[in-house]
């Protein structure tokens, strides 16, 4: 906690904030998932230790959901042998032992999936099981027509630049490639609506509604800061002042599904375009946020994506049926795992886990409680942060006057730190930063932006985006 910044953070207890819709309304049907979730599994397991052990599990949520709604007091994390633990108690500590419904909002949702994790690893039979998995599968599963429309998308792109650009001035081609650019970081930053910690309960329909390319121009007057323009300039002239040496993309991950898959489109269209040589993937190493990847996620998405006709068409548990992919469509597929493959085993797509993103702190603290990683990142050209976790975690998740230059509200990570930063995220929480002056207020008095309520409410539900970027190089 030393090395945060003073601005106070928002708080569960604070009833203008979503930081206390969390933890009344979101955080108990949350649990109930996990709960509904390992029943159904344990529901199918005959070895008789491990079932009851799963049914002990099951209690143990049950008794964190009532500590939850009935406001009892966060508790130590038992160990399991993870270094982690020690931190998370120790601010915990210092933090007073608080209840739920009156302690920052970031700690508590940390220490809530830290929580949760630990009835797995400290168990015998149910160590790696993850308890949103299904969830995350199941919504990929829904994401078909954007992940066939943008499969065909970016087959067509990859071929068009394989002709070259006859007849276009270095000029043309530099414009063109800057478009190209901005539409494959919109795909990215729209990827993270659905997140499945915010949407609970979303339908198939609701689903394809928030992905396709309709939905991305209807969404563009929504992102109220854009810095990719600068961003790209920086990678464009690392190509053209270093062409032969290494130039990494690093990406902090988000959710799965879907926004990985957009993730692993914007790598591939680097890798290809040779704004990258390579790009390293940062997910998470446990079950974190509901739906943020974990390596076995990316596994499960090539998996799926290599017998895409088996995965689409299956039933599910409604008896709903699926119409068979057309070859053209399985071909687009193919085209895309080819590439991704490729660069995966040319070590140009990297996946590279650290214990830091999962532990209660925010990133003013990464050069001190993780060196190895800050010093890693430097060495990075762009580092690329999605989602909204990961920007309040950047920003500390406070309260900061939202005209804060993004470059100030992330501390040790701005201006000289060694690091670039892009962050894409769509809003989740009440942090924002980098607004031009009476943005804010003219957002408040949009239709369900809070109005004059004092509560920040038009950044909590994903309409609205910020592309930040800081030159910490510079
Ligand atoms: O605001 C809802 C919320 O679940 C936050 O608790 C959390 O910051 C975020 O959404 C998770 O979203 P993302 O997956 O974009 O980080
Ligand atoms: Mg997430």
């Amino acid at each position: 906690m030393e090395f945060d910044p003073k601005t106070p953070q928002y708080l569960t207890s604070d009833e203008k904030s979503f930081a206390s819709v969390s933890v009344c309304d979101r955080w108990p049907v949350i649990i109930t998932g996990a709960i509904d979730d390992l029943h159904r599994t344990v529901g199918d397991v005959t070895d008789a230790e491990k079932r009851n052990e799963g049914k002990e599990i099951i209690e143990q949520l049950a008794k964190l959901k009532y500590e939850v709604q009935h406001n009892r007091q966060l508790t130590p994390l038992p160990d399991d042998g993870e270094p982690d633990i020690e931190g998370y108690n120790k601010e915990l500590e210092q933090r007073g032992f608080p209840t739920w419904h009156n302690v920052p909002w970031l700690y508590s949702e940390c220490y809530l999936y830290r929580r949760i994790n630990t009835l797995f690893t400290r168990s015998k039979h149910w160590k790696d099981y993850d308890v949103f998995a299904r969830q995350k599968m199941s919504t990929f599963k829904s994401s078909r027509p954007a992940v066939l429309e943008l499969a065909g998308r970016y087959k067509a792109l990859a071929l068009e630049a394989e002709k070259g650009p006859a007849g276009k001035t270095p000029e043309e081609i530099e414009q063109a490639e800057r478009i190209l650019f901005a539409e494959m970081c919109e795909i990215c930053l729209w990827g993270n609506a659905t997140d499945l910690s915010l949407l609970t309960n979303l339908t198939y329909e609701d689903i394809q509604k928030l992905q396709g390319s309709e939905a991305r121009k209807a969404a563009e007057k929504n992102i109220i800061v854009n810095d990719t323009d600068a961003a790209y300039d920086v990678l464009r002239d690392a190509r053209k002042t270093r062409k032969d040496s290494e130039r990494r993309v690093d990406i902090v991950l988000d959710n799965a599904g879907f926004e990985l898959f957009v993730d692993l489109i914007l790598a591939g269209y680097l890798l290809s375009a040779n704004l990258a040589t390579t790009v390293v993937l940062r997910p998470k190493s446990i079950p974190w946020f509901v739906s943020d990847v974990i390596p076995k996620d990316f596994t499960d998405l090539l998996g799926a994506l290599a017998d895409p006709q088996a995965f689409y068409t299956a039933p599910d548990d409604t008896g709903r049926t699926y119409e068979p992919l057309t070859d053209r469509e399985l071909s687009e597929i193919k085209f895309l795992l080819d590439q991704w493959s490729k660069f995966h085993e040319e070590g140009k797509l990297i996946l590279r886990p650290h214990r830091f993103w999962t532990t209660p702190g925010c990133y003013w603290r990464l050069p001190h409680v993780a060196p190895d990683l800050f010093e890693d990142l430097k060495e990075s050209e762009l580092v690329l942060f999605k989602g909204d976790l990961n920007y309040r975690k950047l920003t500390n998740d406070a309260a900061w006057d939202p005209t804060t230059p993004f470059t100030t509200a992330i501390g040790p990570l701005g201006l000289k730190s060694g690091i670039r930063i892009l962050s894409f995220r769509t809003c989740k929480a009440d942090v924002v930063v980098g607004l031009p002056p009476g943005e804010d207020e003219r957002l408040r008095q949009t239709p369900g932006g809070g109005g004059d309520s004092g509560a920040r409410k038009w950044a909590w539900s994903g309409k609205w985006a910020v592309v930040s970027f800081c030159d910490g190089k510079a």
